[in-house]
């Protein structure tokens, strides 16, 4: 930290001057989400921090889809996001194009889609969900059938939990699909590690997990149980981040990092401060169904 304090001084600063605020997702390195942010949280957290937002400026410090929710539901700010190629593997497996085709194919079946989506995504699908609400959107929808896109990992953890039938797509968290089986049983066995796992991942270290969830739920289920060892099967930096909060807690590491969030840096938050850029700009009838989309997660809530 003491190298990057010249950097979280000059942010902070320039941050109230500017009158903005900085959201950053739990994957963000710890100088961010400890050092500069003002707001940190899940996907869903953010996005509801975004709808309840006052100051006229949001830096959004997590992966694109975040910002375009963040404009979505703020849609008289200005949202920066430091760097434009920070993206998501799942966001980029499936297109409006896609999600029209499959509407086709199935009929009058509700389309929920994971909030790891583009905007225009967004606009196709009748409801967005995160990982901390998923099967309760998908319930809401009172059908007994739901198009779920586009994460095929996440919609057999959902399939799991509910009578819901569901329509899946092939989308694959990159950072989390690497995680293995094998890994979490070393974990387990080697360090007597209780094992907390992204639904993201696949079923089978799922199968593993003493408790699957959101970002946000994981730190929740950490502050419950205080283990003296555990694995969180997810993100890096979400246990550098939590460590400081858990100090009787070892965290033990199987970690893949997430190469779109680490594009976000101190020194790209100052420029986007100094320069107002990236600003994300989104046509307002992609906003509207977008907001009608995300509208219906936000009713649900956690
Ligand atoms: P959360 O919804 O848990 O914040 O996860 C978002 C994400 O990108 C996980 O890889
Ligand atoms: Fe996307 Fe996976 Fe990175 Fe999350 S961790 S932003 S799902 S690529």
């Amino acid at each position: 930290i003491p190298l990057h304090l010249p950097w979280i001084d000059a942010i902070n600063k320039l941050k109230k001057q500017r009158g903005a605020v900085i959201m950053a997702h739990s994957y963000q390195s710890p100088e961010i989400f400890h050092g500069v942010a003002d707001v940190t949280g899940d996907s869903l957290g953010l996005a509801q921090a975004a709808r309840d937002c006052d100051a006229g400026l949001i830096v959004v410090c997590g992966v694109h889809f975040m910002a375009e929710s963040a404009k979505i539901l703020a849609p008289d700010k200005t949202v920066l996001i430091p760097d434009l190629e920070a993206g998501c593997s799942l966001a980029s497996s499936i297109t409006a194009a896609d999600v029209r085709a499959l509407k086709a194919r199935h009929p009058g079946v509700p389309v929920v889609s994971y909030a790891n989506t583009s905007a225009a995504v967004k606009a196709e699908s009748d409801a967005i969900c995160t990982s901390a609400n998923a099967v309760q959107v998908v319930e809401a929808m009172g059908t007994p059938k739901v198009i779920f896109l586009p994460d095929e990992f996440l919609g057999r953890y959902v399939a799991g939990q509910t009578d819901v039938e569901l329509v899946l797509w092939h989308g694959r968290c990159e950072v989390h699909e690497r995680f293995t089986a094998q890994q979490a049983r070393h974990a387990r066995e080697q360090f007597d590690a209780r094992l907390v796992a992204h639904p993201e991942c696949p079923p089978e270290v799922l199968a593993e997990a003493d408790f699957v969830g959101s970002t946000t739920a994981m730190g929740k289920w950490l502050a419950r149980k205080q283990p003296a060892r555990v694995a969180l099967i997810t993100e890096c930096s979400m246990a550098d981040n939590l460590r400081a909060q858990f100090p009787r807690t070892q965290f033990i590491r199987p970690c893949n990092l997430c190469p779109h969030m680490q594009r976000i840096t101190l020194q790209n938050i100052y420029a986007a401060l100094r320069d107002l850029r990236h600003a994300i700009e989104i046509p307002a009838d992609t906003i509207a169904g977008a907001r009608r989309a995300l509208d219906r997660m936000l009713a649900v809530g956690r």
